[in-house]
């Protein structure tokens, strides 16, 4: 005689596409709720390092630069929390530093290093050389040159537009700083605010 079989709860799920899709979906958005939410209000990730300071308008049209050039994807700028990467590129990075980045840089991709430390690493004349001909310096590198920066013009008429869109982010530009942004970049060359940037990075914390 066949025995009846009386499916279990678990059957029950595994054997319904619907309840399983449903019940994956559940499980996941939870999951992920418990892990991104409180990211949100935790103050180390959420508040400043002490001693970091909102770019200042030079810096900020070279970091303009840097995403337009897409120098991110060869470089991350985030050092993760390995002895490894401490050996290599100093301090670890922490979310802290990273307040007043619209939209961050941390980056995935390193054809070339991590650049969260570079800044103080090298002189400003190294920058210069190695931008318009990274073999100049590195003769084995496959890193792109970018000589057109030396002659391209800082746009001073946007600064403080981009300035008040990161105001609006809660970066704490003053006013007075956004007035007086345009005047600061003027004439500047883009090789210029992008060494700007460069050398001010990850110097919070070094
Ligand atoms: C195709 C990949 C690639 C791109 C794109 C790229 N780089 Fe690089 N970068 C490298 C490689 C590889 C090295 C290591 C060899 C060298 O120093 O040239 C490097 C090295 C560097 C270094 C020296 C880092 C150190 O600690 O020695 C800096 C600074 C740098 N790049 C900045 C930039 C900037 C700024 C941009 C965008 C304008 C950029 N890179 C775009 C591949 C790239």
């Amino acid at each position: 005689m066949a025995q009846q079989h009386t499916p279990s709860g678990h059957e029950k799920i595994e054997t319904s596409n619907f309840l399983m899709i449903v019940l994956i979906l559940l499980a996941v958005a939870v999951g992920g709720l418990v892990e991104i939410v409180p990211l949100f209000f935790q103050r180390s990730t959420t508040q400043p390092v002490e001693g970091l300071k909102p770019y200042t308008p030079l810096q900020l049209a070279g970091r303009d630069v840097y995403i337009r050039e897409g120098c991110y994807n060869c470089h991350s700028q985030m050092v993760r929390p390995f002895r490894a990467e401490a050996l290599r590129y100093g301090q670890l990075s922490v979310a802290g530093e990273f307040v007043y980045d619209y939209p961050f840089q941390w980056g995935s991709k390193r054809t070339g290093p991590d650049l969260h430390r570079v800044g103080g690493k090298y002189s400003d004349e190294w920058h210069r050389v190695h931008l318009i001909n990274p073999r100049d310096l590195v003769p084995e590198s496959n890193m792109p040159a970018y000589p057109w920066l030396v002659t391209g013009v800082v746009d001073d008429k946007s600064i403080g537009q981009r300035m008040k869109a990161l105001q609006t982010l809660g970066v704490p530009y003053t006013d007075a700083e956004v007035a007086a942004a345009a005047e600061q970049v003027k004439g500047k060359s883009e090789m210029d605010a992008l060494i700007a940037y460069l050398q001010v990075l990850g110097t919070a914390r070094k």
